[in-house]
């Protein structure tokens, strides 16, 4: 274990900036993340998965802890559940494969979502109508001031559409190490939302199982999602909000065509990707396709903001910023970022 200095992060975020971090560490356990802060020279500021849901607007001061923490365990088992452990640093998708090939149901709808094991809890990550609140058991963390290690329950954790405990109150604090997932041996297939079934319609499936949920998501993903490795994103910038049913009305009223859902509390959550489609800067255009520089809008999914090439951190805040201003002047109504400003 290295500590090493003024290092780029360009290949360690998948929008692909290029800001640099005053120290850096890969951490591969508890032990060597115990005994790296414990030295006051560094100072813990940033703590990195696979980089795929953070904005670096500005270099890094102080030491940034890559989790590389590993391994795959079958903790134990019932008559209808299967609890599985994988180290924080494990890749997301490589461990959803893996489940899958072993007939565990659960996370075939998450399938191909980047990222690491670890940070699948910071904002519960969810798509295609599954949440990873629907299959977590447990997660232990290392709490950065007093070296406490600490499991959290799924009710300590606090959870709810993109958000927990660790994007609020515990925010920087806790190191997450591993996660305990809580997979079905019997599957329970959820292929309500639209698209999986016109998917799993045109892929000509005979009979359902994990494996072709998991492949049509890769399908619908691959298809609309620009690929990182291609072009700079971390996925969805904004949230999709939510607004209360009168205003929902009076907006449905003179946009018929919006796109909206129920929440359970009876508010409308809205399309994001819909409002920034349909506002723009000057009248009649559209942020979607938008490009200033190297910074830009995605052309097939305006929710995801792009970086072509060499756009800074701050060049692609900004145009966040203008989107989210003219979205509130058009429709009234505040998006709120997802992406992790750094
Ligand atoms: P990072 O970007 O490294 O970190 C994210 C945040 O978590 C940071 O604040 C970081 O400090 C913190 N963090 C990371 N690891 C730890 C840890 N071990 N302990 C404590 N804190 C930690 N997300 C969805 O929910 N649904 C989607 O469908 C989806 N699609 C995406 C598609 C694309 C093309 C891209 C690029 C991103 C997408 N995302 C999606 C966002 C992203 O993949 C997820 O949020 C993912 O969980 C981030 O994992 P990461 O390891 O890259 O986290
Ligand atoms: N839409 C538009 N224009 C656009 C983009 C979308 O009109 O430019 C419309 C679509 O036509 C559709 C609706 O908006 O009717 C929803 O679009 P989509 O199914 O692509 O999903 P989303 O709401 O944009 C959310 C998540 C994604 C997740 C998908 C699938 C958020 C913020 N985003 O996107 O998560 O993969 O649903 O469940 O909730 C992420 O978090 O990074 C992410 C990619």
């Amino acid at each position: 274990m290295q500590i090493q200095e003024n290092i780029s992060l360009r290949q360690y975020n998948t929008f692909g900036i290029g800001a640099y971090a005053q120290y850096f560490s890969n951490f591969t356990s508890v032990d060597e993340l115990l005994y790296i802060t414990s030295s006051k020279k560094y100072n813990p500021a940033l703590i990195l998965g696979g980089g795929s849901n953070i904005l670096l607007t500005k270099d890094v001061e102080g030491l940034v802890l890559k989790n590389g923490v590993k391994g795959i365990e079958k903790i134990s088992e019932d008559e209808s559940f299967i609890y599985v452990r994988a180290g924080a640093g494990e890749n997301w998708h490589r461990f959803v494969q893996y489940c899958i090939a072993q007939n565990w149901a659960g996370l075939e709808n998450l399938s191909l979502i980047p990222g690491n094991v670890g940070a699948s809890p910071m904002q519960n990550i969810g798509a295609y109508g599954v949440e990873i609140k629907d299959v977590f058991h447990e997660l232990t963390a290392v709490h950065l001031l007093d070296k406490a290690i600490k499991t959290f329950t799924a009710s300590d954790c606090a959870f709810g559409y993109r958000e927990s405990v660790f994007k609020r109150k515990y925010k920087g604090q806790f190191v997450i190490t591993d996660v305990t997932y809580k997979l079905r041996k019997q599957p329970v297939f959820n292929t309500a939302y639209g698209a999986i079934q016109q998917e799993l319609e045109k892929m000509k499936v005979k009979e359902l199982s994990i494996q072709a949920i998991s492949q049509a998501v890769i399908n619908i993903r691959s298809s609309k999602l620009p690929d990182p490795a291609v072009i700079g994103n971390a996925g969805s910038f904004f949230k999709n909000p939510s607004i209360d049913k009168l205003h929902y009305t009076v907006l449905k009223e003179k946009f018929p065509a919006m796109v909206a859902y129920e929440n359970e509390d009876g508010t409308m959550k809205l399309a994001a990707g819909w409002l920034i489609e349909h506002s723009g800067p000057g009248t009649g255009k559209s942020w979607k396709g938008y490009r200033a520089g190297d910074a830009g809008c995605h052309a097939k999914q305006a929710l995801v903001l792009v970086n072509y090439g060499n756009a800074t951190g701050k060049e692609i805040y900004d145009l966040s910023e203008m989107i989210l201003q003219s979205v509130e002047e058009k429709f009234g109504v505040l998006l709120e970022r997802e992406v992790n400003i750094i």
